[in-house]
């Protein structure tokens, strides 16, 4: 029952689209007609709204850190599944008709909550590549590879286990960006507009 209970309740917390719901109150349009259509901070940011992409990225970041974090109050044993529930919620919202983010920043946010060490692997991955490559994508997807490695490097191969699963659906998730890097139209953060997205 409490894997049950630890996965709906990060499922909750992942499936509130704070990009939709920021743009939305500020007037700023509908995300999913914009840009890629995704409602994470990188497609924020191509409302131009820098301010606004950081609040998204911190808040789907957060999501995921909390949902962990009180899963773990309730569930200790069962805290890998509000993980796993919160990326979910994020990328399959049944608010948005099941239709959600990629959920590079609610793993970052996961990873915080599943072991430190991990998040900041995580980080550092996807912040230094994001500085290097500026492709939102191949930063997020590449980070999101690397967790599950760390996770086991660090010893901790439950959440290695789940970050192994998340990662898989990182990539599944991304598919429409990896077709785009293949054509080389992936735009760059800050860059041209190379792409459709
Ligand atoms: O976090 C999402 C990012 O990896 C890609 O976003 O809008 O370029 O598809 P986007």
């Amino acid at each position: 029952m409490a894997w049950i209970l630890s996965l709906g309740l990060g499922y909750l917390f992942g499936s509130v689209p704070f990009g939709l719901i920021l743009t939305r109150m500020t007037g700023a349009g509908d995300l999913r007609s914009i840009g890629s259509g995704n409602i994470g901070a990188t497609n924020v940011l191509r409302t131009g709204r820098k301010g606004l992409a950081a609040t998204t990225l911190l808040l789907d970041l957060l999501k995921g850190f909390a949902a962990v974090l009180v899963a773990a109050q309730f569930w200790p044993e069962a805290a890998t599944l509000a993980a796993l529930g919160a990326f979910l919620g994020h990328c399959f919202p049944v608010w948005l008709g099941f239709k959600g983010g990629k959920g590079v920043a609610t793993t970052a946010g996961v990873a915080f909550g599943l072991a430190w060490p991990v998040g900041l692997a995580y980080a550092v991955t996807w912040l230094s590549l994001l500085a290097l490559v500026r492709i939102s994508s191949v930063a997020g997807m590449t980070a999101a590879v690397v967790a599950p490695l760390a996770a086991y490097g660090f010893g901790r191969p439950e959440a290695g286990l789940v970050l192994a699963v998340i990662a898989a659906l990182v990539l599944f998730q991304h598919r429409e960006n990896i077709t785009r890097l293949r054509a080389g139209t992936e735009p760059r953060i800050g860059g041209s507009k190379t792409g459709s997205a």
